[in-house]
């Protein structure tokens, strides 16, 4: 997608995002890199990050990357104050960590659920948390990347749907009790997204199954992680600065009630 917003939008900033070193989020620190940010990646793979830490610098970002495990606090809070040391203050945040997997609930143990509850939710407030000192030090934003699981019920996601519906109230909570220190809080609800590995654990099937995915969804499309990438920049930018406490469903529409089996049926019956 073509940036219409100006290159040195966010100059002089500092964007920390975990799970940034791939998928949806590592389309989110492309997009702020992009717009001037500088940006700090942190994930449970060390390899993944430097691999990404490279394609941001290409941008021509400044980048600090760690391994940190959302679920450790510690771990969290140390790689939040190091990236803000190197890189200046950490004005905003995009928790965006997440663990899943299809399972319905009679085949999911309860160290599976945990497992998802804590990467999410726990991951999250972690992250806000360890964030709190340098995002109250003048101003910020925090994005979470929550799902339609938090909305919608889904087959087999039981688990995640949990975590994100925890994520959406704790980012409203967020947005109540820390706007008087001068922070945002919203959330970005992502569709399906092209060729990460949520896609790929969630919707495994043929050219076939896909198709038909692609033609089920209003805009007739998967999305791209920069379409994610653009609705988080939106998000931390003076664009938004009214803006907190607001979920923004970015799903080509896939998750409007109706637009499912209704619609094919409808449509297969020949309604024009
Ligand atoms: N179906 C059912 N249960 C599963 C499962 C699956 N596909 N995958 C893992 N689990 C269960 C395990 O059996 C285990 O439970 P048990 O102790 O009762 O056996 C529990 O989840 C924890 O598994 P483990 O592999 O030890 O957890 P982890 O902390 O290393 O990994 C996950 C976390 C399970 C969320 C893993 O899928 C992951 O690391 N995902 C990250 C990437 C990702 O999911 N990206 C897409 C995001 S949309």
């Amino acid at each position: 997608m073509e940036d219409l917003l100006p290159k040195d939008l966010f100059a002089g900033q500092t964007v920390f995002i975990t799970g940034g070193g791939s998928g949806i989020n590592f389309g989110v620190a492309e997009a702020f890199a992009r717009h001037g940010a500088n940006v700090a990646i942190c994930g449970r793979t060390l390899e993944k990050l430097e691999a990404a830490t490279q394609k941001l610098e290409a941008l021509g970002a400044s980048v600090w990357c760690g391994a940190a495990d959302v679920r450790d606090y510690d771990a969290l809070w140390g790689a939040i104050a190091g990236a803000g040391e190197k890189l200046g203050r950490v004005s905003h945040l995009v928790c965006g960590a997440a663990g899943n997997f299809l399972a319905t609930a009679e085949n999911l143990s309860p160290s599976g659920f945990k497992s998802v509850v804590d990467i999410d939710l726990l991951g999250s407030f972690n992250a806000a948390r360890a964030a709190f000192e340098q995002l109250s030090d003048g101003g910020g934003s925090i994005t979470f990347i929550s799902a339609g699981q938090a909305f919608v019920p889904y087959f087999a996601q039981a688990h995640a749907g949990a975590a994100k519906a925890g994520v959406d109230n704790l980012m409203q909570n967020l947005a109540l009790e820390w706007g008087r220190f001068g922070i945002r809080s919203n959330s970005v609800a992502p569709g399906p997204i092209e060729g990460t590995e949520g896609m790929a654990r969630l919707a495994p099937g043929d050219e076939e199954f896909h198709k038909r995915f692609r033609r089920s969804i209003p805009m007739g499309r998967y999305g791209t992680p920069d379409d994610i990438g653009q609705a988080a920049v939106f998000l931390a930018s003076p664009l938004a600065t009214y803006i907190t406490g607001t979920r923004l469903v970015v799903d080509g529409g896939m998750n409007l009630q109706g637009s499912g089996i209704l619609t094919s049926l409808v449509m297969s019956a020949g309604s024009k």
